[in-house]
């Protein structure tokens, strides 16, 4: 067999080998004293990408949103957040495990939040009630679907968020899939919110690490926090130049992988069986519907499994796809053969 096509997610991606090389040039020291001057190079050049005044190297996603809601929040306040979100879904239960937030969930449809249940879900003073203390979102919007939040809607989510006085904070994972896409910079997105994370794992392609963003205050807090969870790292900085590398080279070529994805989903779209969701505006994430009496998900994982292609299973008649930088379009002519060939066998 070939080798393998993985589409589970673009967390599989292989980092180059100039990536790689940076690590051996890397200038190194004691991160937790402040003197990784890789780290910090980083985390300057992080916070000017997206506009904020400072930013924070962690070592995942999870824990750069955990360490913000910690920061944010006290213990038994609530945090407002999409349903779908990764916070409230995939994140083993942090949110009460160790942030000690309790969650109140709102719809975000195709990845436009409705304000009016946002308005509603705030508390403005019933003390029978958890005090609200933070509007969460994601861009882009739930990992099965990769939606971008249109600007309007983030504006407006602001203002309404001024108004109570409430802080808006962004679970950035892709932001750069979302500023790529609607061709503004990352910082545009980033100036209706507080604070902001972002993976440099997910098409970044980089090893390890997220990227934490607010004012300075924010991240002095945000700091300690990560260091009571154990996160604090020494020579970081060979986390770092992989970093620095992803984010000179790798954020402009994000937008290779939502066009390719967007091509994929339309000749999926035209195979007989196959539905694909095309709700809002996507960018690199593919989540086509097998609706056949003879198929379901786990059916049609195996079929592909079986030509070396790798999906993933959301829904009893649905897979996710995620283009991603090893995601070229000789490879994606083959997932469409396959596919094609699965709606033949049915
Ligand atoms: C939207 C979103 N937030 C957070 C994360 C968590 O990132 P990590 O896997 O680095 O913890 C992910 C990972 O898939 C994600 O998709």
């Amino acid at each position: 067999m070939d080798k393998i096509i993985d589409l589970r997610s673009d967390t599989v991606t292989i980092p180059p080998k100039l990536m790689l090389e940076s690590i051996l040039e890397a200038q190194l020291g004691d991160d937790i004293m402040g003197e990784d001057t890789t780290v910090n190079e980083l985390e300057a050049k992080a916070a000017e990408l997206l506009g904020m005044e400072d930013a924070l190297l962690l070592t995942s996603g999870t824990m750069a949103n955990q360490v913000a809601l910690m920061t944010f929040c006290s213990r038994g306040e609530e945090v407002i957040m999409g349903k779908e979100s990764h916070i409230y879904n995939l994140e083993g239960a942090a949110t009460s495990a160790v942030a000690q937030v309790q969650i109140r969930t709102v719809s975000a449809e195709n990845g436009v939040y409705d304000i009016d249940e946002i308005k509603n879900s705030i508390n403005t003073g019933d003390i029978q009630k958890a005090k609200t203390s933070l509007i969460s979102l994601e861009n882009t919007y739930n990992l099965n679907a990769g939606q971008i939040i249109p600007m309007d809607n983030l504006k407006e989510i602001r203002s309404l968020a001024n108004e109570y006085d409430i802080p808006v904070y962004l679970d950035g994972a892709r932001v750069f899939n979302a500023s790529v896409e609607l061709g503004i910079s990352p910082a545009e997105i980033c100036k209706e919110v507080d604070a902001v994370q972002f993976c440099l794992t997910k098409g970044l392609a980089a090893p390890i690490g997220s990227i934490l963003a607010g004012s300075k205050d924010f991240i002095a807090k945000a700091r300690f926090n990560k260091q009571r969870l154990g996160g604090g790292m020494r020579q970081a900085g060979i986390i770092a130049a992989p970093a620095i590398y992803a984010l000179n080279n790798m954020i402009d070529r994000l937008k290779d992988d939502n066009d390719r994805a967007d091509w994929l989903a339309q000749q999926i779209a035209q195979i007989p069986y196959f539905q694909v969701d095309s709700g809002g505006m996507r960018t690199n994430i593919v989540s086509p519907s097998i609706n056949h009496e003879n198929a379901n998900a786990e059916h049609l994982i195996n079929f592909l499994l079986d030509k070396g292609i790798k999906v993933k299973n959301i829904g009893v008649k649905q897979v996710r796809m995620i283009v991603h930088y090893q995601i070229g379009q000789k490879e994606l002519d083959a997932v469409v053969n396959a596919l094609e060939s699965y709606s033949k066998s049915l």
